[in-house]
């Protein structure tokens, strides 16, 4: 038998494709547990029809490890091959997310140099001063609906510590506008989501472009991702244009703006539905110097915290990438057909019970050794993904959750207002449908 007749006699995944053409795609988008519900009929391989696609969803540690390690070979190791047109046009070609093969590569080296060890201690004062001020704010307005306020929150740092600016009004309409063009339905007509949302873009890479330029007059450099990368060169010498870094800082504010927002989110939510953990990393904050000021030493000595936000990452991943089958491939006895798009799933990986003890609760201490559960088979914890798109900007969003959450928990207090709805809404990333109603104020 030749490898293409053993793959045809092998079945596809078992599964269903849904209604004709959209297939699935409202369950997908619309039920918060879609893939988990799947996951229970079908088991950890299956298949399913969205976005106009035959789908194969893969979870588990060695689904991803099959599918991070045959990038480039089986799978597609870009969006390109696989998001929807619109999705495309309001990305941009030039947008690290839509670059495959040696591009791919050679644009992530240079992107890599803004988030060194070395380059995110120099982002700390301006994260922890924009934390203060908004905790000083959030202070004042006592009752508050968080998910807003924290996407609020990330977009300031992002801006300031990206591109070097406060996210006005005007900045934020327009990147707001944009963002809700890539969950729009794309009717090229004017005044439709989609015609704004590409209007939008435009206007926010001539902005991006304006602030490029009058940097690149100034003699000093500034300490953010811009400053760096108009430095950062490859082994051959070569650093970005001005088109590659324009449409990658735009890209770097929507990769790291929703996950952030979402995470946080499911932070404050977690530390007010178990409040040990709260009082747990206040007493390690109080341990360490409530007054101490935070450096990335200090960062790092906060051992209880960053189970937390480990364990956050957990039980709440809010990102993940679909890949596209370039090859017809076999997986545990099932066929992935050529063409197919593909999805691997942290937030249901993370769910295996013969990884994580009781995988439902919420739970810091199973990072602790001799525990240390995410250590015992590899890619069995992936909230960055994995392989070659693993995320860039995991370090600094490591810092960010670390720095907001001691300085939230040394000095503040928090409690959700009862009879809000808490189920999850999965778009444009998880987050309680009623936005996290809290009363917060100033511990005694
Ligand atoms: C808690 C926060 C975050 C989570 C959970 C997260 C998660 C992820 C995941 C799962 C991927 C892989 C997608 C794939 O497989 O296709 C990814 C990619 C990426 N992330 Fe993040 N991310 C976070 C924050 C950030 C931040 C703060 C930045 C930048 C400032 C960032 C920039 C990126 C970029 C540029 C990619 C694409 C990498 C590539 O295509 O090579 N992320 N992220």
């Amino acid at each position: 038998m030749t490898i293409t007749d053993k793959m045809r006699s092998l079945p596809v995944p078992p599964g269903n494709f849904g209604l004709p053409v959209i297939g699935e795609t409202l369950s997908f988008l619309r039920d918060p547990n879609f893939i988990q519900r799947r996951q229970q009929q079908h088991g950890n391989i299956y298949k399913t029809h969205v976005f106009g696609r035959p789908t194969v969803v893969m979870i588990g540690a060695e689904a991803n490890r099959f599918l991070f390690s045959n990038e480039n070979r089986y799978f597609s190791d870009g969006v390109s091959a696989s998001a929807p047109r619109h999705v495309k046009l309001l990305m941009g070609t030039g947008a690290i997310v839509m670059q495959t093969g040696d591009k791919h590569l050679q644009q992530r080296k240079l992107l890599a140099q803004a988030f060194q060890p070395r380059s995110l201690a120099g982002y700390i004062n301006t994260m922890a001063a924009t934390t203060c001020n908004y905790l000083d704010k959030w202070e004042h307005t006592g009752n508050l609906n968080w998910y807003d306020e924290l996407r609020k929150y990330t977009l300031d740092v992002a801006c300031k510590l990206l591109i070097g600016i406060e996210a006005n009004n005007d900045f934020g309409k327009l990147y707001e506008n944009w963002g809700q063009g890539l969950l729009s339905i794309p009717l090229p007509l004017p005044g439709t989501k989609f015609s704004k949302a590409l209007r939008c873009r435009k206007l926010l890479l001539a902005k991006i472009e304006a602030i490029i330029l009058e940097r690149q007059q100034q003699s000093t450099t500034k300490q953010d991702v811009l400053g760096l990368l108009l430095q950062a060169r490859d082994e051959e010498g070569h650093g970005l244009s001005l088109q590659e870094l324009k449409e990658q800082l735009l890209t770097l504010l929507f990769a790291g703006h929703d996950t952030l927002s979402s995470s946080l989110t499911a932070l404050c939510l977690l530390l007010a539905q178990y409040p040990q953990v709260k009082e747990a990393i206040f007493a390690e904050q109080k341990q360490l110097g409530l007054e101490q000021p935070l450096t990335l030493d200090l960062l790092k000595q906060m051992t209880y915290l960053e189970q937390a936000l480990k364990e956050v990452l957990r039980l709440y991943s809010p990102a993940s990438g679909p890949r596209k089958a370039i090859e017809s491939c076999e997986f545990n006895g099932y066929l992935i057909p050529e063409g197919w798009q593909v999805f691997y799933h942290p937030a249901a990986t993370h769910q295996d019970s013969s990884i994580f003890t009781q995988p439902e609760r919420f739970d810091p201490e199973r990072f602790a050794p001799p525990r240390a559960e995410d250590k015992q088979k590899s890619m069995s914890y992936i909230p960055f993904g994995g392989g070659v798109r693993e995320c860039i900007g995991r370090e600094f969003a490591k810092l960010e959750m670390k720095l907001f959450a001691a300085l939230l928990v040394r000095n503040y207090n928090w409690e959700l207002v009862p009879g809000q709805n808490l189920n999850m809404v999965m778009l444009p990333t998880p987050h309680p449908r009623d936005g996290l109603k809290v009363k917060f104020w100033r511990r005694g």
